[in-house]
C-alpha cells in the first residue's frame, strides 16, 4: 500500500476513535465543565464524599442525597453555614427528605479531617456543585473551629437540619 493508500485505510478508524474520545468526554462533567474553583476540595471529595454521594454529586438513591442544590442555601445564612460544618465534622443520622425523596442512612462523621480541609472539601460542595453566587462568601477554617468546640452527635445534627431546611412532605 502507498502512504496514501493506508492514511485512507486508516481514516475511519481514526474518525471513530476520535468519535470514542469525544463520547467519553462528553460524558465525563468533571472533563466538560470548567476547572473547580477549590481543587483540593475536590481532590477531598472524590476521596471521602463521592463513594455515597456520587462522583458529581447527584447523590444515589436511597443511599444519600443529592449536594446539588441545599448547601448552597445553607451557605447563605449562618444557621445554614453551622449546619454544613456540623454535617462533616459529626455526621448525621435519622430520615430526612430531600429533594422528595427520603434518606434514612448515615452520613459518617469526617472530624479526622482537620479545619482547613473541611472548609475546602465544603467550598467545592457549596460553589462547584451546588453553584452558590459568588455574594455567599467562602467558608473559612474558623468557622469549622468554631463547631469542633461544641461536639454533638448525628441525630443532633439532623434535628439542627430542621430549623435551617425547608419542610418537606
Ligand atoms: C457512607 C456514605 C456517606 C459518605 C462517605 C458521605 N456522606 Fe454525606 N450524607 C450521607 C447520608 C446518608 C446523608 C443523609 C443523612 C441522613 O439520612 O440523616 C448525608 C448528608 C450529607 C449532607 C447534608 C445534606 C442536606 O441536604 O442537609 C451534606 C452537606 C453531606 N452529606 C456532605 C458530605 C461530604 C462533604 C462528604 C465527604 C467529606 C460526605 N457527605 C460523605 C452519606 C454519606
Amino acid at each position: 500500500m502507498t502512504p496514501r493508500a493506508e492514511l485512507a485505510a486508516a481514516a475511519p478508524f481514526a474518525a471513530a476513535a476520535a468519535l470514542a474520545v469525544a463520547l467519553t468526554l462528553a460524558a465525563s462533567p468533571a472533563a466538560a465543565d470548567a476547572p473547580p474553583a477549590y481543587p483540593q476540595g475536590a481532590a477531598s471529595f472524590q476521596t471521602n464524599c463521592a463513594v455515597c454521594h456520587g462522583a458529581t454529586g447527584a447523590g444515589l438513591p436511597s443511599l444519600a442525597p443529592p449536594l446539588l442544590s441545599y448547601p448552597a442555601r445553607y451557605a447563605a445564612s449562618a444557621e445554614g453555614r453551622r449546619q454544613l460544618a456540623i454535617t462533616v465534622l459529626y455526621g448525621m443520622f435519622g430520615d430526612v427528605v430531600i429533594e422528595g425523596r427520603h434518606y434514612d442512612f448515615r452520613m459518617p462523621d469526617f472530624g479526622q479531617l482537620d479545619d482547613a480541609s473541611l472548609a475546602a472539601v465544603l467550598n467545592f460542595v457549596v460553589f462547584d456543585l451546588a453553584h452558590a453566587p459568588s455574594s455567599v462568601a467562602p467558608l473559612a477554617s474558623a468557622e469549622i473551629a468554631a463547631e469542633r468546640a461544641h461536639p454533638l452527635d448525628g441525630a443532633a445534627v439532623r434535628e439542627h437540619r430542621k430549623s435551617v431546611a425547608p419542610t418537606e412532605p
